[in-house]
């Protein structure tokens, strides 16, 4: 009898230890500005570590370094859009864009496309009419950015600070487990931002243009609503499983199918319904609650993405949440990160490689 009490008492008591231990042991929150000018420093320095101003070997991206390719695109807005969708760059229907995608591997350094990872397109549309030379549209390109998962494995720029002082930023997985799993106290395990990660990483793609995206933050869309993107192929394929020993098997595979045949994907937003998150980037919005809904079709003509020249134009573009027009703005902590963030690795690169910015309705005009 006195056993069968012993125990669980010692077990519930031990239980209620480590959870308050895990309470009390949490660090405060910095101020959110504290925490990204924390995170942009950390950042900088982890660069300034890796590509030395006397290195010799070029600067590459703080993530998503390693690129399977930049295609070159034309935007379309359906014409047929609703007029509760007829908003910012997607205000005139029929409207086109000339547009560049890069799509990359989300590890912070290069390695084979069978390495477990997220796969990123980053899209920019350009203010300009494919078919008319003289345009007289001016805005600044419109970056929008995805991965292939719906949710981030990180809520805030908090979190993303936590991540970065456990070492996250080497990019390796003894430290991002360091994130994971802090200490042997199971209250503090993340085992929810574990499992994002996880799912994201081994999600198999035969090419990246036969995978679906997501923004995963949200947007402003108008001055009442705000959204998530959402971007897939155009017909879902079911080609062959993807010949994974070639290291770069993705890129084989992407300048294997515009050499062939046209490329599409369909670009979505998913409205914002009652109190969605905005502030919690690891969590998805329900398709249930509300549905993706169609804005317009992303069209990449034949092309040779290893065309001469193009792979470097392609490093010298950059993307950022924040190109976008003031009713498109980027909303949420992770984005107030990446922001300063993108600007920081950007500049660090083109810096230390001595290049020029490509210009990206040039560098359109002329592959
Ligand atoms: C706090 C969270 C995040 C941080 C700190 C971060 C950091 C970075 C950095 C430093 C770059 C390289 C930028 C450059 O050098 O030009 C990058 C690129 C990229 N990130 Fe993030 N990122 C975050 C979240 C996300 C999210 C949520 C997405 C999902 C959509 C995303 C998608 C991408 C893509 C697609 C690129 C490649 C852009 C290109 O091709 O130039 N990132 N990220």
């Amino acid at each position: 009898m006195r056993k069968r009490v012993a125990l669980p008492l010692l077990f519930s008591v031990l239980v209620g230890a480590s959870f308050l231990a895990e309470r009390f042991s949490r660090e405060k929150p910095l101020p959110e500005d504290q925490a990204i000018a924390e995170i942009v420093a950390r950042a900088r320095a982890l660069l300034t570590a890796t590509y030395p101003g006397s290195a010799r070997e070029p600067a590459l991206r703080g993530a998503h370094a390693k690129a399977s390719g930049c295609v070159k695109a034309v935007f379309t807005v359906d014409s047929d859009l609703s007029d509760a969708l007829r908003v910012g760059s997607f205000g005139h229907p029929g409207e086109r864009y000339k547009a560049w995608i890069r799509f990359s591997n989300s590890a912070f350094t290069p390695g084979p496309d069978k390495n477990p990872n997220g796969r990123g397109m980053a899209l920019k549309l350009i203010d300009a009419d494919p078919d008319h030379a003289v345009d007289a549209r001016t805005n600044p390109p419109h970056d929008l950015l995805f991965i292939n998962f719906p949710a981030y494995f990180l809520a805030d720029a908090n979190d993303f600070l936590a991540f970065v002082r456990a070492g996250g930023l080497q990019g390796d997985q003894q430290h991002a487990l360091r994130y994971f799993f802090p200490g042997y106290n199971p209250f503090a395990w993340r085992l929810r931002e574990a499992a994002i990660v996880y799912r994201n990483a081994t999600r198999e793609i035969a090419s990246p243009l036969r995978t679906d995206y997501w923004s995963m933050t949200p947007y402003k869309f108008g001055p009442d609503h705000a959204i998530k993107y959402a971007a897939r192929p155009c017909i879902a394929s079911t080609g062959p499983a993807p010949a994974k020993d070639e290291p770069d098997y993705l890129r084989d595979a992407l300048k294997g199918e515009l050499n062939k045949a046209p490329g599409c994907m369909e670009l979505f937003a998913q409205m914002r319904v009652g109190d969605m998150p905005l502030d919690d980037a690891s969590l998805e919005w329900s398709q249930e609650l509300s549905p993706l809904r169609r804005l317009g079709r992303i069209d990449m003509p034949l092309q040779d993405i290893a065309a001469e020249g193009r792979d470097e134009a392609c490093e010298n573009l950059s993307f950022n949440p924040d190109n976008a027009p003031a009713l498109l703005a980027p909303l949420g902590g992770v984005n107030r990160v990446r922001i300063r963030l993108y600007q920081a690795s950007a500049a660090y690169r083109l810096g230390h490689n001595g290049a020029i910015a490509t210009d990206p309705e040039k560098a359109w005009d002329h592959f």
